[in-house]
């Protein structure tokens, strides 16, 4: 099958390149600016431009969409979450009106969402699926991302939307950030310590998308995360424990976190539980469920 993703030169989309790939598929990526070494077939596009290589859709069958400006990497000005909100709602948009023009007989949209969608809130609540989104900045993003979307569904083709948890993987994203003061022997938990960070390992990730475009997994919305919670205090413990290094300093208050990080701090001191039943119920076998395990595996213990 011929596969375009969005954002496939991301942390993400280099990972299921080559699980697509490993799989048979025929994969190319839609890119902002080419990269000489990759090996991967790349189209360039620019979707603020409206901007897309002719060539890019041809014999498309599947749609994975992963493009979005960084949520964690810089402040949210005003400027930078009209950005955060365009490279993924706009571009999706954009996307759309490409597949429509061209008459694609696109078979499958596959987004990513996030667990946004349930707001930036702690409490006990283990949300599924079936919940609302969130009146919050998260929750209105996610909401915008997953009808952009949807409108997909027009076309005749199938929609899905995974509801992305924190992806560990020491290659980048949050792992690698929260590891760093820990090995320097300067770690410690945030704020409270007690939101939960709902999480998943890349591979299962990989997996969950490459189930949806093969169509063993049903069409629909999916909570991207693995079964066990876990808080901030007890990741914390937990990576400190798997790299051999003390835990001795109090946590980092969340009034110093919002004086360093702005409105974006609210990533860091709010979680709730997330469910990953619907995807268990639908047959997915994590192959990473339980935190330990998945952070062992990851840092070769
Ligand atoms: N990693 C996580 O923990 C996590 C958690 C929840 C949800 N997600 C979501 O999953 C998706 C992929 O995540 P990732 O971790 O792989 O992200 P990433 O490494 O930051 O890659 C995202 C890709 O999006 C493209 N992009 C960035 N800014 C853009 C812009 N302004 N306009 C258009 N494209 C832009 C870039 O591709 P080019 O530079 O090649 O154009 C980039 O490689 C994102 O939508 C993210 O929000 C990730």
């Amino acid at each position: 099958m011929k596969i375009l993703i969005t954002g496939g030169s991301g942390l993400i989309g280099k990972v299921l390149t080559q699980s697509l790939q490993d799989a048979g598929h025929e994969v190319a990526i839609l890119t902002r600016r080419l990269d000489s070494k990759s090996t991967v077939t790349q189209y360039l596009w620019n979707p603020n431009r409206k901007e897309i290589d002719a060539d890019a859709l041809s014999g498309v069958e599947a749609i994975v969409h992963l493009a979005g400006a960084n949520i964690a990497e810089k402040r949210w000005t005003k400027q930078r979450w009209e950005e955060i909100y365009s490279s993924r709602v706009a571009s999706a948009q954009f996307l759309y009106e490409k597949v429509k023009e061209c008459k694609i007989p696109l078979k499958s949209f596959i987004s990513s969402s996030a667990i946004g969608w349930y707001g930036a809130a702690t409490s006990e609540e283990v949300f599924t699926e079936e919940a609302d989104c969130a009146d919050d900045v998260l929750g209105a993003l996610s909401m915008a991302w997953e009808l952009a979307a949807d409108q997909f569904l027009d076309l005749g083709c199938s929609v899905s939307k995974v509801r992305t948890g924190i992806v560990l993987t020491n290659e980048g994203g949050a792992l690698p950030k929260m590891t760093k003061p820990i090995l320097m022997g300067i770690g410690s938990s945030l704020g409270s310590g007690k939101q939960y960070m709902p999480w998943i390992h890349l591979d299962d990730l990989c997996a969950v998308y490459t189930q949806l475009v093969e169509h063993q997994l049903p069409a629909g919305v999916y909570n991207g995360v693995a079964p066990e919670s876990i808080t901030n205090r007890d990741l914390t413990k937990l990576l400190a424990k798997v790299l051999h290094r003390p835990l001795w300093l109090p946590n980092v208050p969340s009034f110093l976190l919002s004086l360093i990080f702005g409105e974006m701090a609210t990533i860091l001191l709010n979680g709730s539980r997330v469910s990953a039943n619907k995807l268990i119920e639908n047959g997915f076998q994590f192959k990473h469920p339980k935190t330990r395990e998945a952070i062992e595996e990851i840092f070769g213990k």
